[in-house]
């Protein structure tokens, strides 16, 4: 996952592969609570890990279920099996509806006290035709903020409070469908001696979420008859029973980015045998999911998607796509989608009937109106409506930096806007948002997406030893989420391979030391460097290690046979690279180049900290003059000397912390980017 302010994705050009998905978040947080009313342990397999899952979760240990995590992506949770909850408990629910609204009415009916809260944006969602039709059957519910939203409380001091089941409920049907859902989930637990009725009041929304929570309350063993969606009767003598074991689907919302791709993009070209189209892997076209219906909708803009029982294969057919005119309500999430490839589109595509996208994790259509607006398209909304004309001509298209509203679909959909045939980078804010679904998005989109090693982003920091480059440009990679070269470590270990196979560092040595060098079965973890399976982090950090490392990179051989290796971290979505020949040999394209120094007296004085803190001694005069005849031979050497690449920046953080030296080289990379400059921070 990306936690960084914002996430740059470079101009993206083709992509195919093979993508698994995460698990649906419907689903899965629905088997969650129906596993929690039922008796017994149910085994969830596949569960989504995410926040929206987790306050889920969290919530039901609270409540006195037994959930046991150990198992990866399996969950097993004991239920509750008609057991009164645990109160009182204040519930915190994050910003998932999917959490607040069927927990607000499974408690609400189980009886005790609870409050119920979550994010900002949450206390914005509303609740109240829920809370009415709840109070309608005699629960005490209270608004802790404003009426209609939460925060809120249920007070059910005395236990399970007496219910008015015998006239329908009555809910409103249009504003979210999750209110429905939730009463279909709390209320088998009062159908014991007579069936109950829920009467939808206003047209039905959002029908196929209906659909799964029917689906899946069958599976625990409630039988719901319905009337054209807007009569439901809960069946008398209703137990919840755990299916024992219950597999959660890929998430079809979260494949509709995926599929949109397969659509857009061709493979690369040029790469014999290459693979073509996008394979989704955890879904197919016999979902249960209402969003996999978004299917048509891509073949309709003019995807070719063929599909098996868990499978998709989305290959790219009209191009550019065609503009569309759809009704969206029956996949009102997925269609945001749409939005974004209406900007692939051959004229103006209008998305109707999304009314509700108002009152998803933000509005989501003025979102959207905005976001595609700075990308250069037309964009006309309205009440219930979205219409979307693409920029006209290839400069027509705007480098943009999407604001994410705290919305992961906001994030994943815009993505996709990296394909513009003006070959523009894509900023979005906030990357980490898209973790309410599917946390690893960027990763699993980085791993179809195909691009040419020069369209991805560099940075090259060098500068003489102690300058605190390292450390500088690790962190500079951690503020962009861009990978990070720590060439030195490649000759240090180079030595220590040498050495283990006993091969003296001189001149006589080189082939076989560069033959080694080759193969070198590094990798890195974390801040872990494996040398095979030896952890090697401490041993190449040695004062002796950096000796062997400077002898070894004097062979000219070694240093031909590394380019390779280093080349191969130019990976999505860019890198930060720190070493000596980075901005002159490695990749002397980069577009940003630094030159970090220091006064031998302030790097002599930063090193003899370090060893202190370490508990080694030093004298501050020795290392200086070391530092000194370093710089003096490293400077002068004929193979790869210390000096600023003719393009580099020349920073010296003499006088600088480490944060501000971070910040100035932000800053330069900052003004190379096109993004305007309210955007930036
Ligand atoms: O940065 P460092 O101290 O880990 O580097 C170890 C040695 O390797 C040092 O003598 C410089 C040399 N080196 C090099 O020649 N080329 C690089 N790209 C990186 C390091």
């Amino acid at each position: 996952m990306y936690s960084t302010a914002f996430l740059d994705l470079p101009a993206l050009q083709a992509a195919a592969g093979e993508v698994p998905l995460p698990g649906s978040k419907s689903i899965s947080n629905r088997v969650l609570l129906l596993a929690a009313l039922s008796s017994g342990t149910t085994t969830v397999h596949d569960l989504l890990a995410s926040d929206d899952t987790r306050v889920m979760l969290d919530a039901l240990r609270q409540i006195g279920c037994v959930v046991d995590e150990s198992g990866g992506s399996t969950v097993h949770i004991t239920g509750l099996g008609g057991s009164t909850p645990l109160s009182p408990a204040k519930l915190f629910l994050g910003n998932a509806g999917t959490a607040m609204r069927p927990l607000t009415a499974a408690l609400a009916l189980l009886g005790g006290e609870f409050e119920l809260s979550g994010v900002p944006r949450m206390h914005e969602r509303p609740i109240g035709d829920l809370v009415d039709a709840l109070r309608q059957l005699g629960c005490q519910i209270d608004y802790l903020g404003n009426d209609g939203y939460p925060p809120l409380r249920i007070a059910h001091a005395q236990g399970v409070p007496a219910l008015a089941l015998a006239a329908p409920i009555r809910v409103r049907g249009d504003v979210s469908s999750q209110f429905l859902t939730a009463l279909l989930m709390a209320l088998p637990l009062a159908a014991v001696t007579q069936p109950i009725v829920i009467e939808v009041v206003g047209e039905l929304i959002s029908k196929p979420y209906i659909a799964i929570t029917l689906q899946l309350l069958a599976r625990f063993g409630i039988v719901v008859e319905h009337q054209n969606w807007q009569r439901f009767t809960i069946a008398a003598g209703s137990r919840y029973q755990s299916p024992g074991d219950i597999h959660v689907e890929a998430d079809a919302s979260s494949a509709s980015y995926f599929i949109a791709l397969g659509a857009i993009v061709t493979g690369a070209t040029g790469q014999k045998d290459a693979k073509s189209g996008i394979k989704i892997q955890g879904v197919g076209l016999d979902s249960i999911q209402g969003d996999i219906r978004f299917v048509e909708a891509a073949r309709a803009m003019g995807a070719v998607v063929t599909g098996g029982p868990n499978w998709l294969q989305i290959d790219r057919g009209a191009w550019p796509l065609q503009a569309i005119d759809l009704d969206c309500n029956h996949i009102p999430d997925a269609a945001m989608t749409l939005a974004v490839m209406a900007l692939y589109a051959n004229g103006t595509t209008t998305l109707r009937n999304i009314a509700s996208w108002r009152v998803k994790e933000t509005d989501r259509i003025a979102a959207m109106a905005t976001e595609l607006r700075k990308l250069g398209a037309t964009v006309e909304e309205g009440a219930d409506f979205i219409r979307v004309t693409p920029p006209e001509r290839v400069e027509d298209w705007k480098p943009a930096s999407i604001h994410t509203y705290d919305d992961h679909r906001v994030a994943m959909c815009f993505s996709l806007a990296a394909f513009n045939p003006a070959a523009l980078p894509v900023r979005i804010e906030d990357p980490k948002c898209v973790a309410k679904t599917f946390p690893d998005y960027f990763e699993a989109l980085f791993s179809v997406a195909q691009v040419a090693a020069p369209q991805i982003p560099v940075i090259c920091i060098d500068g003489p030893t102690a300058s605190g480059k390292g450390t500088v440009a690790a962190a500079v990679a951690q503020r962009l989420g861009y990978g990070f070269l720590d060439s030195g470590a490649m000759y240090r270990i180079t030595a220590l391979a040498a050495l283990q196979a006993g091969l003296a560092i001189d001149a006589d040595h080189e082939a076989r030391i560069a033959t080694l060098a080759q193969t070198l079965p590094v990798r890195f973890e974390g801040s872990k460097v494996l040398l095979g399976s030896d952890d090697v982090t401490d041993a190449i950090r040695t004062e002796e290690a950096g000796m062997n490392a400077s002898r070894v990179s004097a062979l000219p051989a070694v240093r031909t046979a590394l380019v390779q290796l280093q080349h191969s971290f130019r990976r999505l979505p860019g890198l930060v690279a720190d070493g000596r020949d980075m901005g002159t040999v490695i990749f002397p394209d980069a577009p940003l180049k630094v030159f970090l120094t220091a006064s031998a007296a302030c790097r002599a004085e930063r090193r003899y900290k370090q060893l202190i803190s370490k508990g080694f001694s030093a004298s501050i005069e020795d290392l200086r003059a070391d530092l000194e005849a370093r710089d003096a031979r490293d400077s002068s050497r004929s193979v790869a000397p210390l000096k600023p690449a003719q393009d580099a920046l020349v920073l010296d953080n003499s006088d600088l912390t480490i944060e501000q030296a971070v910040e100035k080289v932000l800053t330069w990379w900052q003004e190379r980017q096109p993004f305007a400059a309210s955007a930036q921070r």
